[in-house]
């Protein structure tokens, strides 16, 4: 981990450092979430919307013993007064051991990190990164999969702005996960992560519907359209053609699991939600762990 043991980026963390934060959440889900820090505060920033990263986040602290303070919109901060980002964040992070960040502004949890005495969870800048939910799709795949390498994973839908996607692409040079990009044309993943997916010979390749993937593929990754991050016209994408019906679960591999980092809209059927495919739910459950886990080793065992 960086300095402090911020986490702002998955590419903070090695694959020793993922598997060792993924052994620990597996045993906390197996054996408990061990009162391990009960002298410790922790401060939650949301600066934007979120159900299952703040929440999860909170109940780990509380099942960990620790205590939280924070909160989940700006209205009721001194950056109403003209306060800066940095000024708020000095201050916090004289009061706290951790903060965990959301803010909708890409680049708002490094910023932070570097003008913050305690250490950084980046819970989600912007389009960006969100390292804590990639860390938790890897712990789902291993769950299910019961490997990482060698599996194949379709990523459909917003590609271009969804930031859990962004960290999770880059978890797969460290992997060898084979990628099938499923997205219209105007929400294609960003062509650096594509550049970096082939720097590190990542095999991947470009599709235009889920027919053409479903058959082929371990993990089928769904996600919402990003429509707060676009300044333009969202109607102009047929993402229809990008959401997941019970039809095509008849092609699916019997082991092919589905993931979503939710919030859902429309990217999957309700039916589905009833099928042994379905491990989206589970997932969200795995974020208390996978997040436990996480904040036990940082103010546990920083100096390990
Ligand atoms: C994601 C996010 O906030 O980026 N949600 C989450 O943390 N589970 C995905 C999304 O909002 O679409």
């Amino acid at each position: 981990m960086a300095d402090k043991s911020d986490l702002i980026s998955i590419r903070d963390l090695n694959k020793h450092a993922i598997m060792k934060i993924l052994t620990r959440a597996y045993e906390f889900k197996q054996n408990g979430i061990p009162q391990s820090l009960p002298d410790k505060i922790i401060a939650t920033c949301f600066f934007e919307p979120s159900t299952r990263t703040k929440l999860s986040f909170e109940t780990a602290i509380l099942r960990l013993g620790g205590k939280v303070i924070g909160f989940s919109s700006d209205e009721c901060l001194s950056i109403q007064k003209g306060e800066t980002l940095s000024d708020t964040i000095r201050v916090i992070s004289n009061y706290a051991d951790l903060i965990v960040i959301r803010h909708p502004q890409a680049g708002a949890a490094r910023l932070a990190a570097n003008i913050a005495a305690c250490p950084i969870i980046n819970g989600g800048d912007g389009e960006n990164q969100h390292p804590t939910q990639a860390l938790i799709d890897l712990f789902s795949i291993y769950e299910t999969q019961h490997k990482l390498d060698g599996i194949s994973v379709a990523l459909v839908g917003d590609l271009k702005y969804g930031r859990t996607i962004h960290s999770f692409v880059e978890t797969c040079i460290l992997f060898d996960i084979r990628l099938f990009l499923v997205a219209p044309d105007g929400l294609l993943l960003p062509a650096d992560l594509c550049d970096v997916l082939k720097q590190y010979g990542i095999r991947f390749s470009f599709h235009n519907s889920i027919e053409e993937v479903i058959a082929r593929v371990d993990i089928i990754y769904m996600t919402r359209l990003q429509k707060e991050r676009m300044t333009q016209l969202h109607g102009e994408y047929e993402f229809n053609n990008y959401c997941l019906r019970s039809e095509h679960l008849t092609l699916a591999k019997a082991n092919l699991r589905i993931l979503h980092p939710l919030p859902r809209v429309n990217e999957i059927d309700f039916a589905i939600d009833c099928t042994e495919y379905a491990y989206y739910f589970q997932q969200a459950k795995n974020g208390l762990y996978v997040r436990a886990a996480l904040l036990n080793l940082i103010l546990k065992e920083r100096h390990e």
